[in-house]
């Protein structure tokens, strides 16, 4: 089901582009090395994940660059609407902060802070520790927003299914978010061995920490444990035993994704990267599943 269509990108992919290579994309034109190297960083990041399990090295700078152009214009408007659809109404307070596990760069920031007055604090929490200066940018974005005066703190080496809340101040900010989103880890979750289970107690732990009413928002794609973890949480004894509630949800037993149609991005991304050969499609659009848990 198509939830948006021509979400316009080419003004943000400019300027993530701008941020990230520190050149307008137009040199793209111009400098052969740099084309080549993005191209060629591209491919690899989605050759990553057209595997059955992701195994993408985010420690690798060109990586993160090329996410910033090849993935993260696009995962803005699926983080906007479910906080604008879902979340905004169910927020007992507009007090609180915002936690986003897995952020990396964090465009679901970006996305929920169109919809919803921003908080005091903002977290992220990731493995990799050199997302930072992209978690920037996304601040930089937000701030374009007058009303955006929130203090970022990074938390990273942060281990999802196997750290607890950190101890000290990020905890503390922590046990007063009322917003947690996870977009696009579960994904990245292998199915094998006891991974869902372990994620699920490790879940369960962060529920117990949280204030009463907070929301837990998760948006993917159909890959890794999301459908796994997804039907778990549709479990009544799950949610019971954790004093949790479903507020809404779309997940792979519902059928197709959700989709957000895009605008086209910037002539001299598609005359330069997204030229069509195999993993340098032109990405027009973004499908995907949520769901949100609220906590009783
Ligand atoms: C596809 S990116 C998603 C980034 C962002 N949430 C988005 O939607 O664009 C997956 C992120 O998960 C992080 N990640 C992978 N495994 C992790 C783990 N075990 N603990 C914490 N973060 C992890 C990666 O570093 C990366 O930033």
């Amino acid at each position: 089901m198509t939830v948006k269509s021509n979400v316009p990108i080419t003004g943000l992919v400019k300027k993530i582009f701008r941020a990230t290579y520190g050149v307008e994309d137009t040199e793209l034109y111009r400098d052969v090395g740099l084309r080549g190297r993005i191209r060629n960083a591209v491919k690899i990041l989605r050759a990553s994940y057209a595997k059955p399990t992701c195994d993408t090295n985010y420690s690798n700078e060109e990586i993160r660059k090329a996410y910033m152009i090849a993935y993260y214009p696009y995962y803005v408007e699926p983080a906007r609407y479910v906080a604008e659809v879902y979340l905004k109404k169910n927020l007992s307070s507009s007090k609180g902060n915002w936690a986003f596990f897995a952020g990396g760069p964090c465009p679901e920031l970006l996305g929920v802070a169109q919809a919803i007055p921003p908080p005091p604090h903002v977290i992220t929490l990731d493995l990799e520790k050199d997302w930072f200066p992209y978690q920037k940018i996304t601040c930089a974005l937000c701030r374009e927003n007058e009303s955006f005066k929130s203090r970022l703190r990074s938390c990273y080496g942060f281990d999802i299914g196997e750290t607890l809340p950190p101890a000290s101040r990020s905890r503390d900010d922590l046990r007063n978010a009322n917003i947690f989103f996870m977009q696009n880890y579960l994904s990245h979750l292998s199915p094998a061995g006891d991974k869902v289970n372990k994620f699920l107690a490790w879940f369960s732990a962060w529920v117990n920490e949280a204030k009463d009413a907070a929301c837990f928002a998760f948006v993917d794609l159909n890959y890794g444990s999301t459908a796994a973890v997804f039907d778990r949480f549709g479990d009544e004894n799950f949610l019971r035993a954790n004093g949790l509630k479903k507020i809404a949800a779309h997940t792979p037993t519902d059928g197709e994704p959700l989709t957000i149609h895009h605008g086209d991005t910037t002539a001299a991304s598609l005359k330069n990267i997204f030229t069509g050969e195999k993993f340098l499609q032109h990405r027009w659009m973004t499908n995907f599943y949520f769901l949100v848990l609220q906590k009783r």
